[in-house]
């Protein structure tokens, strides 16, 4: 459906509309903080509205996944309850904390303030997919988070909230953390189940998706932390407060994490579909150097297209301004270089980072990127022939789309949004190293 308020402005978020950022850095993560900030309230209540009634109220919210790949989550949720009934088989809720997206650092801010939100957003996703037990996969990297996590799982525990006959609501909701080891494979959903059933963190293929075939071979959702998280303040505001903001099918708030050469890099929350622009201007202090000093932004984390400056101007951030200007909000992660960047050195940083990261289990990606990174490095130096820049392009094709998880796909993206937007940079530097070669044989 087309939006049904195209001239209003997004991006002006009250406080009383924030989730999570107007709280940073002022308070106790701890229990007491939490109940004084309205956490736990009503919880019973909501468990006891059951799974059909959380399930609709999360689909009229319009909550798209905040992963990445923006999957609707009522939606997802529901594959967990089919029609028939249960089938015997526990059922699992898996958060993924793995968090490992370059620029990527909104869920550790949850998991660092606001720990409760998330065990309480455990047990109200777990209802509405009548989920035994929640497993929370944080990345290792994450020490302080980890313990803060389980400092609230504790005290959860200890306060009856989950556990046996949680919240009073006579359901049994148990909560677990499992730490990572480091590894950007394992934030793939199915690999990240292969890492807790003790195996090497490989991505197995889909379908099954993990709804029919997940954890330990039952029906299992892998949901990002800022999903879950936000999930008890949609049901107690209810579905139609969030929908209320952003534009249709780009609903509610969002985390954002800009980084890179503006003057204030922050993560903060906003209201989904503000304009990029307004979003650096207002809570980074603009660019370094002002806007013109601009070179470009990966608004999405590393896995999707850079943006040149001029498309930054207009692009709002939601799920389909950036597909529509042939990039990805992704992981919300905005990435800002400026007119100091040597934009194909940081692109070649990339396609090295998923070579060194790919499991090497399909051959698209496992000799894909190998070949992506030596090209991306010869095209650093300019040591390199034209029609190279072709044939990274043409090899970019073959990799996406033909691997078996989305890292093939982020490999290739990168490298096109390159050659789509700054072609002209690789020109310039392998005619500049062909010209100093040819001076030095003269000399
Ligand atoms: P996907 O589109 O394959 O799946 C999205 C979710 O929907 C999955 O949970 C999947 O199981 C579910 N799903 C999709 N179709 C389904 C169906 N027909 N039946 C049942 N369930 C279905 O995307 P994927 O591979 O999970 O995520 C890719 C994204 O992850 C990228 O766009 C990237 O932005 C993001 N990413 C995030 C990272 C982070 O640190 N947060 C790290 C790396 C990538
Ligand atoms: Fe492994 Fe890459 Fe294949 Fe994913 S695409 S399964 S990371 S080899």
């Amino acid at each position: 459906a087309p939006d049904a308020t195209p001239s209003r402005t997004y991006g002006n978020l009250s406080d009383e509309d924030r989730v999570f950022t107007n709280l940073y850095g002022k308070h106790d993560y701890r229990l007491a903080g939490a109940l004084k900030r309205g956490d736990w309230y009503k919880t019973k209540e909501i468990i006891l509205k059951g799974d059909t009634w959380i399930i609709d109220e999360m689909k009229t919210s319009g909550l798209r996944g905040r992963g990445g790949a923006g999957f609707p989550s009522g939606l997802k949720w529901s594959f967990m309850n089919k029609p028939g009934g249960p089938d015997g088989r526990p059922r699992y809720l898996v958060v993924n904390a793995d968090e490992g997206e370059p620029g990527t650092c909104k869920d550790r801010e949850i998991m660092r303030h606001d720990p409760h939100k998330l065990v309480e957003g455990c047990l109200v996703a777990g209802r509405a997919m009548n989920a035994n037990a929640a497993y929370i996969y944080i990345r290792g990297e994450f020490y302080n988070e980890a313990s803060n996590l389980q400092e609230a799982i504790n005290e959860a525990y200890k306060a009856g909230l989950i556990g046996k006959n949680a919240c009073g609501s006579g359901y049994d909701f148990d909560v677990y953390v499992h730490r990572g080891a480091g590894a950007y494979i394992c934030g793939e959903e199915t690999s990240l189940i292969e890492s807790i059933e003790g195996k090497q963190g490989k991505p197995r293929l889909k379908p099954p998706f993990p709804a029919d075939v997940g954890l330990f071979g039952c029906p299992t959702t892998v949901a990002n932390v800022e999903t879950v998280a936000v999930a008890p303040t949609i049901l107690r505001r209810g579905g139609s407060w969030f929908a209320g903001l952003g534009r249709a099918r780009n609903s509610g708030t969002k985390l954002f994490c800009i980084s890179g050469h503006v003057n204030k890099p922050c993560t903060v929350e906003e209201e989904m579909s503000i304009p990029l622009r307004d979003l650096i201007e207002k809570h980074c202090g603009g660019i370094r150097g002002g806007w013109d000093n601009l070179l470009g932004i990966i608004p999405g984390g590393s896995s999707v297209p850079v943006l040149p400056k001029k498309m930054c101007e207009e692009v709002l951030m939601d799920f389909d301004s950036l597909r529509d200007a042939q990039s990805g909000l992704g992981t919300a992660a905005v990435i800002v270089m400026d007119k100091s960047t040597d934009i194909v050195k940081a692109i070649s940083r990339l396609s090295y980072f998923y070579q060194h990261e790919s499991c090497g289990q399909c051959t698209p990606c496992r000799e894909g990127t190998g070949w992506l990174a030596n090209m991306m490095s010869r095209f650093e130096t300019g040591n390199a022939k034209m029609a190279e820049i072709d044939m990274i392009e043409e090899l970019s094709r073959q990799i996406e789309g033909h691997t078996i998880c989305a890292l093939g796909d982020a490999a290739a993206w990168p490298v096109q949004g390159l050659i789509r937007h700054f072609r002209p940079e690789i020109e310039r530097k392998i005619e500049a190293f062909h010209a100093n070669r040819k001076l030095s044989a003269q000399a």
